[in-house]
């Protein structure tokens, strides 16, 4: 497979609402092996299919010994076609993101805390998972992507947005 180009924010595939995934497969599965190689190779919690130029409703991520994130408990590795998500309860964190469409950049953004979220897998049998945390962030982040909608358009004051580097010491770094 391929490691792919990632779109950067103000490439209109980007902004643009992703169609449904209905056929599942020899395409589809080289599609996710390409996302898969893309992810792993950047250091990536996740990606979206319009990141690498594809207009389909397809998210994965995964969190494992990622030396970014050596904190935080594992997210198992994940293919999601077709999301549909379900904020359990209202309450919303804030917490700091980034994104390998938005390189170098930091923003504190607010997402629901808890989360059921359904979906296919690329063989196309259902997911139903209840998560929190981190692994509601990375869903909610990677699901918006299929809306077309980057994290910059979630945060609530743009001084909690600006470059990696220039906010070390003042954040602690959530998803890519
Ligand atoms: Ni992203």
């Amino acid at each position: 497979m391929a490691i792919r180009r990632v779109l950067k924010m103000g490439e209109p595939l980007l902004r643009e609402v992703a169609a449904p995934v209905t056929d599942f497969g020899a395409p589809l599965a080289a599609l996710v092996a390409d996302m898969d190689d893309t992810m792993r190779d950047l250091h990536g919690a996740g990606l979206a299919a319009p990141q690498i130029g594809v207009g389909l409703r397809v998210v994965i991520f995964e969190l494992r010994d990622n030396p970014r994130y050596p904190q935080l408990a594992p997210i198992p590795y994940t293919v999601l076609v077709n999301p549909l998500l379900t904020a359990l309860g209202g309450e919303q964190d804030e917490g700091w993101e980034g994104c390998l469409s938005v390189p170098g950049m930091r923003g504190l953004v607010p997402r629901f805390r808890r989360l059921r979220y359904r979906g296919l897998d690329a063989d196309g049998a259902p997911i139903d998972r209840t998560v929190e945390g981190f692994h509601a962030r990375v869903v909610q982040h990677e699901v918006d992507h299929l809306d077309g909608i980057l994290f910059p358009q979630r945060v609530r004051d743009l001084r909690d947005f600006g470059f990696e580097d220039a906010l070390v010491g003042q954040m602690t770094p959530m998803p890519d």
